[in-house]
């Protein structure tokens, strides 16, 4: 007779994820997950970043209950679906794992060699949420290398329907069509495929419009205020580009410039010094309370 995981595994579809790191991102990703019946482990370095962690995505699930996105009962069942550790050991049993650390080779390596010591399946999905570390990096740092794909997601992850998934020269076929069946029949997003380029589709297009916003702000072409407002007014953008750095977080648009940088070496992709300023004087946009505008109740945050 075969045991509720020997079922889950026979019929592909993955039922048990892991989450590594439950910083802005990974607290969103871990949220869609539940939300979306799967059983969720969490992994966070300390116990005081896992409590963050946690109040961020009960507070993101009554924002859901009061925008009547999902009912009292939905956000309570999809809390009881989210567990948390500080031991990558606990994630033997992860038929999926998305890592959603900070935008650190160094870092996310080191994760992954840890992932591959631990999880056995060979079916089993390791996944990344690197907005610009090519993924086959991820996958060297393996010893089955075609288990590694990447799987961007886009801030807030609620709210945001896509889903980018880049495979490298050594993904395999089986792991690629886990992921992008889990990413639209399990949680409802729509799915483009990139090569393994610094950046992907949206980041490559995204992050030189970003400079370019900071630059003509540091140039004095025109106001952080003037900039943002002519591009929601003028081209219906939902924010304009120095609030959307402050959104997704200036650390992580400067980390991004510089693996795009590193990949590309394209003057376009360079971080301009205002950026690098304001990064070193830990203005890091609205996780900080500070950035291009000052924000009220700055959060805890260790992901990006
Ligand atoms: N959880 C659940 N729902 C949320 C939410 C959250 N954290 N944040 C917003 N929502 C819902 C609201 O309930 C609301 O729903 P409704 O329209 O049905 O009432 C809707 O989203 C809009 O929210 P608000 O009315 O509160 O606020 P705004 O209308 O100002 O929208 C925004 C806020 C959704 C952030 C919108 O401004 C937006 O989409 N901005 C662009 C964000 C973007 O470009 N993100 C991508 C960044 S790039 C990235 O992430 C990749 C990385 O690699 C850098």
């Amino acid at each position: 007779m075969s045991s509720p995981r020997d079922a889950d595994t026979d019929h592909g579809r993955i039922t048990r994820v892991g989450v590594v790191g439950a910083g802005l991102m990974g607290a969103g990703i871990a949220e869609v997950c539940a939300r979306a019946h799967v059983d969720v482990l969490v992994w966070e370095s300390t116990k005081e970043l896992a409590a963050a962690g946690r109040a961020r995505i009960l507070d993101s699930l009554d924002r859901g209950v009061s925008s009547g996105k999902i009912t009292e009962r939905e956000r309570d069942r999809a809390a009881l679906r989210l567990r948390f550790t500080t031991d990558l050991e606990d994630f033997e049993d992860r038929q999926l794992v998305i890592e959603a650390i900070v935008e650190d080779e160094a870092a996310k390596t080191a994760v992954f060699r840890e992932l591959d010591q631990v999880i056995d399946d060979p079916q089993a999905v390791l996944a990344s949420n690197t907005s610009s570390i090519p993924i086959m990096k991820l996958g060297t740092a393996t010893t089955r290398p075609e288990r590694v794909i990447g799987m961007h997601f886009f801030n807030p992850v609620p709210v945001l329907p896509l889903v980018e998934l880049v495979s490298t020269l050594e993904t395999g076929e089986t792991v690629r069509a886990r992921a992008e069946d889990f990413a639209q029949q399990v949680l409802g997003k729509q799915v483009v495929h990139s090569a393994d380029r610094s950046g992907a589709v949206v980041n490559a297009l995204l992050v030189p419009y970003l400079l370019s916003a900071i630059r003509m702000s540091e140039s004095g072409h025109a106001t952080p205020e003037d900039i943002d407002r002519a591009m929601v007014l003028g081209c219906a953008h939902p924010m304009g580009p120095l609030s959307l750095a402050d959104h997704v977080g200036l650390d992580t648009v400067k980390a991004i410039a510089d693996s795009m940088y590193a990949e590309f070496k394209e003057p376009l992709y360079s971080p301009p010094p205002l950026l690098l300023r304001m990064v070193e004087a830990g203005r890091l946009g609205k996780k900080s309370g500070h950035g291009f505008y000052r924000y009220a109740s700055p959060r805890l945050t260790a992901g990006a």
